[in-house]
């Protein structure tokens, strides 16, 4: 283990290349690599305050916030502030057209008009600790994979009871650096988390998807919730007589705002980056993966837009689906350039012959093929991963909605085909459906769906080897001669699961007899046509390719951190609580431009157009503006609004606390300016810029745009 992780804190001594800003770092590992450098940039505090089992710290005022989000404690009552674009679902769920909290925002304005969100939890990490060695208890070299990872998991789970036995707690388990080393995590999940106050979409998603992943930018994009425990202040379902969570600690909030060099960090929990993947891969991604999945989201956007804008209904219905696919649309666009600015493909290319150099001279035969290996794979691979992904475009990721339906059966038929049926099981399984069904069509617009359907369709004949186009093709192209909108025209006309009253009838009177109806209905062979395609040769090629690719990965891993060993490794995200530190940062995008580092309410004003959805700024924010009523927090004439720094961010980061040199909330992470996205595959410190909210800007709005002060009252301000 040692030799893996060889990280001489004396490199960066030696080296003096302070390599400050990429990098996402281990919370029990920055007293031995990184505190030094950290303080050097400028920060007071220790390695205990960021993260202590003995003490309060500030990692117990961090959560991971629902499945994928980041979000901070800020009052000792579980007054919790994350993205507008995280709490997004919960305020979409209780927003109609008469109760418009997605345009009109929503400020409970005391404890009882709080909204509780079922479902919606908040994940505090108690504690953490290598356990490779434990873990790896009984591998040897000379296991099959199978062997080895069976070898594994059995020793995860004991390992994970025994850190959980007769607690409340929950553990995690996963794997860092490709497998060469293991972590524990050991958290506590609330689940009564109810929703405070969230701006009008035009201030938290302002710009929308025009000025997503850019900079400048003007976004108030946070939300507050509170966190609510049992008398015991520990995890409880939603219950009236709840009282709010008093966390070990919570952040303090600086109105001192940010100049440019100021230490930075964020405190997150970054989801997934690929920065030691082989050229192979970033091939793979910019000439083929990004580009094909680019085109079929332009095609889904150009349909949901085009609805949207017709009506307001469907506007509110397909509002968080537009986002999602809006997202990563618009990264993949940003990832492709910035590698290509960067010539990814021929950095690694140079590391790769120096690496395949020195693995030639050594004495260890393990690295020498690893490569070459690589690169067999990938050239197979790459054809499974793009279909098992647009496979995926097809039937998940507001793929084919309606069709889709006919799917949650499996469990219900099992139930039902037993010797002995239990009917309540029956009962609560059709339940069950129907109230997915609810859900479902509360968001549903069926003329959307259908010509969605149709253009996907299309799409995957066109795009995907013939050897993987699913049944349903013969008959589209048999009965229907290669009409795609004549056979979608048969499947919403026919299908019993395009209208709410039918399925859900049919899902309330299902028996043994209904199965029949169920397989012969339209919108279920052409689901199951795809399912069945991904059950088989796909998954399987596809699964057995990868776990290949895992293995090689977890051998270069090795070898890159023996290749270069007096450099400091961080490994990959893998939705762990990170540390990643910077300085505020201006930066070029590109030749003869400069970017300052903050933005500001001027800016808004200058955006401010009635006539584009994604710039119309409030009425009271303009008269705010106007009046210039911007109480304690004027800066220099104005209010600061967002600003941006060289913290190594990525997906999941979303809504982490920005704090300064005293650990004092400073911003609320959001987002990463498009020229620096290709950071989740290689880092720029040129060009790689996480964005965020200045807090500032937060208690403005909370304070003079909502009035809503009594928030302020339970927080912490420096003033
Ligand atoms: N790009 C940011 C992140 O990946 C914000 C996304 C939400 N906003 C949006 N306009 N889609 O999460
Ligand atoms: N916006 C992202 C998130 O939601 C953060 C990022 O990708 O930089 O986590």
């Amino acid at each position: 283990m040692k030799q893996i992780v060889a990280i001489l804190c004396a490199a960066f001594l030696i080296s003096g290349s302070i390599k400050a800003a990429e990098g996402m770092w281990i919370p029990i590992l920055l007293q031995k690599y990184n505190i030094e450098e950290m303080q050097e940039l400028g920060f007071k505090l220790t390695a205990e305050d960021i993260y202590s089992v003995n003490q309060a710290s500030m990692k117990d005022a961090v959560v991971i916030f629902g499945g994928g989000c980041t979000g901070e404690l800020i009052s000792n009552e579980g007054l919790l502030i994350t993205n507008h674009h995280c709490g997004y679902g919960a305020i979409q769920s209780h927003s109609s057209l008469e109760n418009d909290y997605l345009t009109n925002g929503f400020w409970a304005m005391n404890r009882d008009e709080e909204l509780t969100n079922p479902g919606l939890k908040a994940t505090f990490l108690r504690s953490m600790k290598d356990v490779t060695e434990e873990v790896l208890e009984g591998v040897t070299e000379e296991m099959t994979e199978k062997e080895r990872n069976s070898v594994i998991s059995k020793n995860s789970k004991a390992i994970k009871d025994e850190a959980i036995k007769d607690t409340h707690f929950t553990a995690v388990l996963k794997p860092f650096f490709h497998g060469n080393q293991y972590f524990l995590f050991v958290n506590e999940v609330f689940t009564d988390v109810r929703l405070v106050g969230a701006p009008p979409s035009a201030i938290g998603k302002f710009g929308g998807d025009t000025d997503n992943w850019m900079w400048p930018r003007h976004t108030g994009d946070f939300s507050l919730f509170r966190i609510y425990a049992n008398a015991d202040n520990e995890p409880a379902e939603y219950a009236e007589e709840n009282k709010p969570y008093t966390p070990k600690h919570h952040f303090p909030i600086s109105m001192k705002g940010v100049s440019e060099g100021d230490f930075t960090m964020v405190f997150g929990y970054p989801g997934s980056t690929y920065e030691y993947v082989p050229s192979y891969h970033i091939k793979m991604i910019t000439e083929e993966v990004n580009p094909t999945l680019i085109d079929v989201r332009t095609k889904k956007l150009e349909i949901m837009n085009r609805y949207q804008g017709a009506d307001p209904a469907v506007r509110i219905k397909y509002a968080a689906k537009n986002a999602s696919t809006s997202n990563s649309w618009k990264r993949w666009i940003g990832e492709i350039k910035g590698l290509d600015k960067l010539n990814a493909i021929e950095k690694k290319e140079e590391q790769e012959v120096a690496f395949q150099k020195w693995a030639d001279a050594s004495d260890n035969d393990k690295y020498k093929t690893v490569l070459t290996e690589y690169k067999g794979i990938y050239e197979e691979y790459s054809k499974y991963y793009i279909t098992y992904s647009y496979i995926s475009e097809m039937i998940r990721r507001n793929g084919m909605e309606g069709v889709g339906l006919s799917g949650y059966f499996d469990g219900l038929i099992s139930e039902i085909e037993k010797d002995t049926v239990d009917n309540e099981v029956v009962l609560s399984k059709k339940e069950g459906i129907v109230a997915r069904y609810q859900k479902f069509f509360k968001d549903y617009y069926m003329p959307l769906d259908k010509e969605e359907t149709a253009m996907l369709l299309q799409m995957y004949q066109e795009n995907i080897d013939a050897k993987f186009l699913p049944d349903v093709y013969m008959l589209i192209n048999g009965k229907y001669k290669g009409d795609i909108s004549k056979y979608v025209d048969m499947v919403f006309e026919k299908s019993i699961f395009m209208n709410q009253n039918t399925a859900e009838a049919f899902v309330n009177n299902f028996s043994k007899k209904s199965i029949k109806k169920l397989h012969k209905d339209p919108a279920y062979i052409l689901l199951d046509s795809f399912v069945e395609l991904a059950k088989s040769d796909v998954v399987d090629q596809y699964k057995e390719l990868r776990s290949k690719i895992m293995l090689l990965d977890r051998t270069y891993m090795a070898g890159l951190m023996e290749f270069e060993n007096d450099k400091v490794f961080y490994p990959d995200a893998n939705f762990t609580l990170r540390v990643s530190y910077g300085q505020v940062s201006a930066y070029e995008p590109k030749d003869a431009v400069q970017f300052k580092h903050y933005t500001t309410l001027e800016g808004i004003i200058e955006k401010d157009n009635p006539d584009i959805y994604d710039y119309r700024v409030p009425a009271k924010l303009k008269e705010l503006h106007t009046t210039k009523d911007f109480g304690k927090y004027e800066v220099n004439g104005t209010v600061p609004v967002c600003f941006v720094a060289t913290n190594h961010t990525t997906g999941g980061n979303s809504g982490s606390p920005v704090v300064n040199a005293n650990g004092e909330l400073i911003g609320i992470n959001f987002d990463r300016a498009w020229e620096g996205v290709m950071s989740d595959l290689m880092y720029n410190p040129e060009q790689c810029r996480n964005i965020s909210l200045d807090v500032r800007y937060v208690l403005f709005l909370i304070d003079k745009f909502a009035g809503a002060s009594y928030l302020l009252n339970e927080m912490t301000i420096i003033e």
